[in-house]
């Protein structure tokens, strides 16, 4: 995977502007849209369902990353592909049978993501790395924006990377939470290949150029 990809967290945006956040990410030099789901069960904290993923699916232009903090996701795997989910990811510590879940993204389309908490180990992946196309690498407690990057993700990101090289699979790393310019570069050499952004771009006074500065960093 050579081409760096960062991706905005609509959760940041001004939800009363919602067309104007979503228009200025598609012609930006952002990547993704990065979506999040949250049913205050999981974490504790509810963001957001499908009729709101319906309008975001309507005016966004770019991937659809859509990330599940839902217990039981299967319930709703074939929805969110009716939504136009592109990248469909669930966490590992709410699904008991993983690879059958892995299975039933990848059956309707998507490719398939799973999700850690930053307390869970990169080696519950061994045997699944194979079907996964990308690893969301929780860098904060899932469940709020604009919280502060856990440090221990460094060696998270070596650890998995060290595991994909090793079982030969094509995964993708992706971080989320806490990313700023500060630790961009670093998380791109440890060995990221994503980058989810909140409110480092939504909560600065141009967010068109804070995307474009990004991408310069991690280019
Ligand atoms: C947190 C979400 C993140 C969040 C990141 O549970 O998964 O995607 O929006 O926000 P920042 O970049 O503000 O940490
Ligand atoms: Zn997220």
């Amino acid at each position: 995977m050579d081409e760096k990809i960062i991706a905005p967290s609509l959760l940041a945006a001004d939800f009363a502007n919602l067309q104007r956040d979503i228009e200025m990410v598609n012609h930006s030099d952002a990547d993704w849209h990065h979506i999040d789901i949250m049913d205050g069960v999981f974490v504790p904290n509810i963001s957001f369902g499908m009729p709101v993923l319906k309008a975001i699916a309507a005016h966004a232009t770019k991937t659809l990353d859509v990330h599940l903090m839902i217990v039981d996701p299967d319930r709703y795997i074939k929805t969110f592909a009716e939504l136009g989910a592109n990248n469909l990811t669930v966490h590992y510590e709410a699904c008991p049978h993983l690879h059958r879940t892995l299975q039933a993204i990848k059956a309707e389309g998507m490719a398939a993501g799973v999700a850690l908490n930053p307390h869970t180990n990169i080696n519950l992946l061994e045997d699944t790395i194979n079907d996964i196309d990308l690893v969301c690498v929780m860098s904060v407690n899932p469940g709020f924006g604009g919280q502060s990057f856990i440090e221990n993700t460094y060696e998270k990101i070596r650890a998995l990377k060290e595991l994909i090289d090793r079982k030969s699979a094509h995964t993708l790393i992706e971080i989320d939470g806490g990313v700023t310019s500060e630790n961009a570069k670093q998380l791109i050499d440890a060995g990221a290949d994503v980058l989810v952004a909140g409110s480092f771009i939504f909560r600065s006074d141009d967010p068109t150029q804070t995307i474009k500065e990004l991408k310069k960093i991690i280019g």
